[in-house]
C-alpha cells in the first residue's frame, strides 16, 4: 500500500511549489543494472538462484528493463541472462554486449526467448580511452558504432547504444557517434558519466546539445548512467532527466564498480517526493525498496551504512528531543516521506510464540515476500525457534530470517550441532558435527578466537581450498538477544560466493554463514568444472 507523504502536505503550503501542479508527469524509465554493472563490484558476485531470485522482486518493483549481465562474459553471465530472461514476463531483459559481433551475437542468443528482449551494445568514445584503450580513430570508433548497432537491430527489435566515457568526450565527437547510433537503428542512447566525473549543470549540457543537434534526436530516449565516485551520480542522473534524459540507469543500493552507480531507490524517491519540481513518473511501486535493498546486501554481503538515504537503518529514526517532539506532533515535521512508501513495516514489535502460520505469511506478505510452500515451512519453523529463545521479535529479525531461507540454496553440507569454548583462557576450541550429502562428519579444532575455532573446524569436515575473503557480523536489532547476521565470503580460483545466516548465537550464525558460502561455492564450481572432478571431493 502506498499513503501519501507529509512532504505532499509540506508542498501543498509552501510558495515553491511549481506552479504547473496539474500537468501530467513525463514517464521516466528505469533501467536497473545491479546484475551487470552492480556485480562488477569486486566482491560482489550473485549466483544463479540469487540473481533469478532479485529479477522476481525487480519485477515485482516494476522495473522497466533488467539488465541480466555480460553473455560473452563468461558462461556463468551467458546462462544468468539465459534464465532471467525465460522468467520474467513484463520487465525488459537486457544483455550487455561490445562492439563486435562475438559479442552481439552472445547477447541475442541469451534473449533469445525473452518476452521482451533488449542488446545494449557500447564502445569508449572518449579520447582517453580511443587512445590508451581501443587504439582507434574517431572515425574508425563511428564505423564501429554503425557496424555494431546495425548487426544488433538485425538480431534484436529494440536495441540501446551506450557511449562509454560519453561525458568526456568531445562535443562534435560525440555528437557525430550519437548521430550513427541513431541511423543504424539504435532506440535507446545511453550517455554514461563512467568514471563519475562530471558535475550537474554540466551532464545536463551534454544532454541538451545531443538533443538539439543530433538529427533523430526526438525519435530515441536518451538515458543517464551516472559513477558515483565524487558522490554526485544521483544528482547528475536528475540533472539528464531535467535536460530530457528519459532513461535512468541505476542499482539497488548504489552497487558498482569502485564508489558505484546511482542508487535507484535515491532516484525514485526523488522523483516522487519531490514530484512538485521534478515532474516525473518511474511507474516503481516503491513499497518493494526495502526487501530489495536488504536482499542485495545479504546476498554480496556489502553491508548498508546505517545513514544511507532511503534504505538506512537510521533513515527513518530521530534521535534528537526536539525532532522527536515534532514528530510526534505531525510526522511531516521532519519526515519528509513515510517509513511505509518504501516497505518498512509501520508497526515494528510483531510477534511472538502463540502467533500461528496464516498471521506468519500474513505479516510477510506485509513485508514484501511471498514465499512458496516450502520455504515458508522452514521460515516458519524458524520463526518458532526464535520466538522460544527471544521475547520480541521484531519486523528486522523476521525479514533477515527469510533472507536466509531465500539466499539458502543447495545445502550438500548442514550444520548439525556446534559447542564452542570461548573467553579469557586459552586455547578457544569448536566441536562441530556437519552433515555432507547424508552423512554425519564431526571434527574438534581449535583457533585463535573461538570464531577461528569453528572455521578450522569446518575446514577438518570439509577440506577446502578457498580463501576467506570476508567475515562480518552486525545485530539485527538492539539488545543483548538479537540475532547476529554474518555474512562470509569465499574466494577460489576467482570464483566468489558470499554465504549469509542469522542467530542468537553468533557463533552458530558465523557457521552457518560460512558453510552456505562453501555451499554456494561448490554450485558454482560444478557449473564449471567437469563431473569427474567433483568425485574428488571439495
Ligand atoms: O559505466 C559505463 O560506461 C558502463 C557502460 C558499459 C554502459 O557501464
Ligand atoms: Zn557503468
Amino acid at each position: 500500500m502506498t499513503t501519501e507523504s507529509p512532504a505532499a502536505d509540506a508542498s501543498e503550503s509552501t510558495a515553491q511549489a511549481a506552479p504547473d501542479d496539474a500537468a501530467p508527469k513525463d514517464r521516466v524509465i528505469i533501467f536497473d543494472t545491479t546484475m551487470r554493472d552492480g556485480e562488477q563490484s569486486p566482491g560482489a558476485s550473485m549466483s544463479l538462484d540469487e540473481k533469478l531470485e532479485l529479477a522476481k522482486i525487480l519485477e515485482d518493483m516494476k522495473v522497466d528493463v533488467i539488465e541480466a549481465g555480460f553473455p560473452i562474459a563468461s558462461n556463468g553471465d551467458f546462462e544468468s541472462v539465459q534464465k532471467v530472461a525465460a522468467i520474467v514476463t513484463e520487465s525488459i531483459v537486457c544483455g550487455l554486449a561490445r562492439a563486435n559481433p562475438a559479442d552481439i551475437e552472445r547477447a541475442a542468443e541469451a534473449i533469445r526467448h525473452a518476452k521482451r528482449g533488449r542488446i545494449h551494445t557500447f564502445i569508449s568514445t572518449s579520447p582517453s580511452h580511443r587512445n590508451h584503450i581501443l587504439r582507434m580513430s574517431p572515425e574508425e570508433v563511428i564505423d564501429a558504432v554503425t557496424g555494431s548497432v546495425t548487426l544488433a537491430r538485425n538480431l534484436c527489435g529494440d536495441v540501446e547504444w551506450s557511449a562509454q566515457d560519453a561525458s568526456r568526450t568531445e562535443r562534435d565527437v560525440l555528437l557525430r557517434c550519437v548521430e550513427a547510433a541513431i541511423r543504424a537503428g539504435a532506440q535507446t542512447i545511453n550517455l554514461p558519466d563512467t568514471v563519475g566525473y562530471t558535475y550537474p549543470s554540466e551532464y545536463a549540457e551534454m544532454f541538451r546539445d545531443m538533443i538539439e543537434n543530433v538529427p533523430g534526436a526526438d525519435g530515441v530516449v536518451f538515458s543517464t548512467h551516472c559513477h558515483n565516485d565524487l558522490g554526485l551520480a544521483v544528482a547528475n542522473s536528475l540533472a539528464g532527466v531535467e535536460a530530457g534524459a528519459r532513461q535512468v540507469e541505476c542499482t539497488i543500493n548504489g552497487l558498482g564498480e569502485r564508489a558505484g552507480n546511482a542508487a535507484l531507490e535515491e532516484i525514485v524517491m526523488a522523483l516522487r517526493v519531490r514530484g512538485d519540481r521534478l515532474r516525473f513518473d518511474s511507474g516503481i511501486d516503491t513499497t518493494h525498496i526495502t526487501r530489495a535493498s536488504r536482499y542485495v546486501s545479504a546476498i554480496t554481503g556489502f553491508p548498508v551504512q546505517f545513514n544511507k538515504a532511503v534504505v538506512g537503518k537510521n533513515a527513518f529514526a530521530h534521535e534528537a528531543g526536539i525532532h522527536q517532539d515534532g514528530m510526534l506532533k505531525d510526522a511531516g515535521t521532519y519526515e519528509i516521506m513515510l517509513p511505509e512508501d518504501v516497505g518498512q513495516g509501520a508497526s515494528n514489535l510483531v510477534m511472538g510464540k502463540h502467533s500461528g502460520r496464516h498471521a506468519f505469511r500474513e505479516k510477510l506478505k506485509g513485508l514484501g515476500y511471498e514465499l512458496g510452500d516450502n520455504a515458508l515451512n522452514d521460515a516458519f519453523t524458524r520463526f518458532k525457534a526464535l520466538a522460544d529463545k527471544k521475547k520480541d521479535v521484531y519486523d528486522d529479525d523476521i525479514m533477515a530470517l527469510v533472507d536466509d531461507e531465500l539466499a539458502k540454496g543447495s545445502e550438500r553440507i548442514r550444520v548439525v550441532s556446534l559447542r564452542v569454548v570461548a573467553g579469557t583462557e586459552g586455547p578457544q576450541e569448536a566441536k562441530l558435527t556437519a552433515s555432507i550429502d547424508g552423512v554425519e562428519h564431526s571434527a574438534t579444532a581449535t583457533g585463535d578466537g573461538p570464531v577461528d575455532a569453528v572455521f578450522n573446524a569446518i575446514r577438518q569436515v570439509a577440506p577446502h581450498a578457498a580463501a576467506l575473503r570476508l567475515f562480518q557480523v552486525h545485530a539485527v536489532t538492539e539488545g543483548t538477544d538479537a540475532q547476529a547476521q554474518v555474512s562470509v565470503r569465499l574466494e577460489e580460483d576467482g570464483r566468489i560466493a558470499t554465504g549469509t545466516a542469522s542467530d542468537t548465537d553468533t557463533m552458530t550464525a558465523s557457521a552457518k554463514a560460512y558453510i552456505n558460502a562453501l555451499n554456494n561455492l561448490m554450485a558454482r564450481r560444478e557449473k564449471t568444472r567437469p563431473p569427474e572432478a567433483l568425485a574428488s571431493g571439495f
